[in-house]
């Protein structure tokens, strides 16, 4: 049974903010709503699939104080992170990404010999590993008890909580400053921002550093990345809005480099004295002023061209379907359950997805219980056509799958603009 439950909005496990979660102010805009849409992450198994799922409302807002995007429906931290099925190490080009992350911060930035080394949502230990592999002291910090237990087996120290202030305190007491913390892809899913900004001054050392990637809103404005707003992700960041809010900590953006990951993400180095600034912040404040982020009118239109892409979208899978193809989902993204849910698209159009992370294998997504294949059975019996979920990993999954390829076989990229390649 793969059929779609009836929408209930939940009653419960979400709060609704009427405050910008940077500057407090209550100027916020709303300009896209993807409808009530449930967890990205929530598979199902199925033993689920006839229970009612909840349903939570995922609209975006500007904020014309401070700029920020966000969302001001949070949802129960609890409840999103606690049991979790995104594990770094499944995706490999993020190993590579990583690596080139550590040589990032070794190079730029002292480490003392004994420092420690702190990766706030440490998932699977990925990131860590490089740097112990340099000898180096690490602690994970990594709510979701699953995950972590795994960081645990593989040989990394994991504290199985949320960070927060109180957090950082008791790391403090036990393990002294940290020399470099690190928060790669939790940032964004903080709805505390004020609290953890505290909680890292507390551990960072005075002349340590605080290593934020996130994903980059000119980014998903400049490519239509609306499927990567879902509700794990609260804010979707540019500089200025991050440097507002340090600002308010006393603590400074003191380098930033674009980087190739999620869609395209920001690496933000953050210290607490100020020092000298890279003219690359400078720099990426200009682009955002030229690309008028600063602007409602840049966001309404955004909203529209979502609108459009689904109609589009929609209108191709469709019209391929009435050829009589066979079309698969390629990567069971949480941002593709964001796609699917808006656009509507479940097994009459998909007959499974196929993902290579082991716990995502044998589920079902979420909302349109699409059922989730490893990616042998994509080898072994190759669709017409696989819609690429995993857009984000193009280029390493055209390369994977050249094969598939060379014998026919399509792929269709749904963002900027649906193509078939
Ligand atoms: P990710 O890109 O992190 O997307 P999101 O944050 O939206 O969940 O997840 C990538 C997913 O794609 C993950 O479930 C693993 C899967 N995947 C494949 O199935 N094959 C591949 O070759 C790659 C690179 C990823
Ligand atoms: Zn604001």
């Amino acid at each position: 049974m793969t059929g779609i439950n009836k929408i209930e909005i939940a009653k419960d496990n979400f709060t609704h903010r009427t405050t910008c979660r940077v500057c407090g102010s209550e100027k916020l805009h709303k300009f896209l709503s993807l409808g009530p849409t449930p967890l990205a992450n929530s598979f199902l198994r199925e033993n689920q699939l006839e229970a009612v799922e909840p349903y939570y409302p995922l609209d975006v807002y500007f904020c014309s104080n401070c700029y920020l995007v966000q969302l001001l429906d949070v949802v129960s931290p609890e409840v999103l992170f606690k049991e979790y099925a995104y594990v770094t190490g499944a995706s490999k080009p993020m190993q590579a990404h990583f690596t080139g992350l550590v040589e990032d911060v070794i190079q730029n930035f002292k480490i003392s010999e004994d420092g420690l080394i702190v990766d706030i949502g440490s998932n699977d230990g990925t990131l860590l590993q490089c740097f112990s592999k340099l000898g180096l002291q690490t602690l994970g910090i990594e709510p979701a008890s699953n995950i972590a237990r795994l960081a645990e087996a593989k040989g990394f120290r994991t504290v199985n909580e949320f960070f927060s202030e109180k957090c950082a305190v008791k790391i403090h007491e036990e393990h002294g400053n940290a020399d470099v913390i690190l928060a790669t892809n939790v940032f964004a899913h903080t709805d505390d921002l004020e609290g953890f900004v505290r909680g890292i001054k507390y551990l960072l050392a005075d002349n340590g550093t605080f290593v934020i990637e996130v994903p980059y809103l000119l980014n998903l404005l400049n490519n239509l990345e609306f499927d990567t707003i879902y509700h794990e992700h609260l804010s979707y960041f540019a500089v200025y809005p991050l440097i507002y809010l340090f600002r308010k900590f006393n603590m400074e953006v003191v380098d930033v480099k674009q980087v190739p990951v999620h869609g395209g993400s920001i690496r933000v180095f953050v210290q607490k004295a100020a020092k000298q600034q890279s003219q690359r912040v400078t720099a990426l404040l200009l682009i955002e002023q030229e690309a008028k982020l600063d602007s409602l009118k840049t966001y309404t239109k955004f909203g529209e061209e979502v609108y459009s892409l689904k109609e589009k979208l929609v209108k191709l899978l469709k019209a391929l379907k009435n050829e009589g193809v066979r079309i698969t989902g390629y990567g069971a993204t949480a941002k593709g359950n964001t796609l699917l849910n808006y656009c509507k698209i479940g097994t009459d159009i998909l007959d499974y997805i196929s993902d290579t992370t082991p716990f995502k294998q044998g589920c079902y997504t979420p909302g349109m219980h699409i059922p989730v294949f490893p990616e042998e059975e994509f080898h072994e019996d190759p669709p017409d056509y696989s819609l690429l979920l995993a857009w984000n990993y193009a280029n390493e999954i055209l390369q994977k799958e050249r094969k598939y390829r060379q014998n026919g076989g399509k792929f269709i990229l749904p963002i900027p603009e649906p193509k078939v390649i």
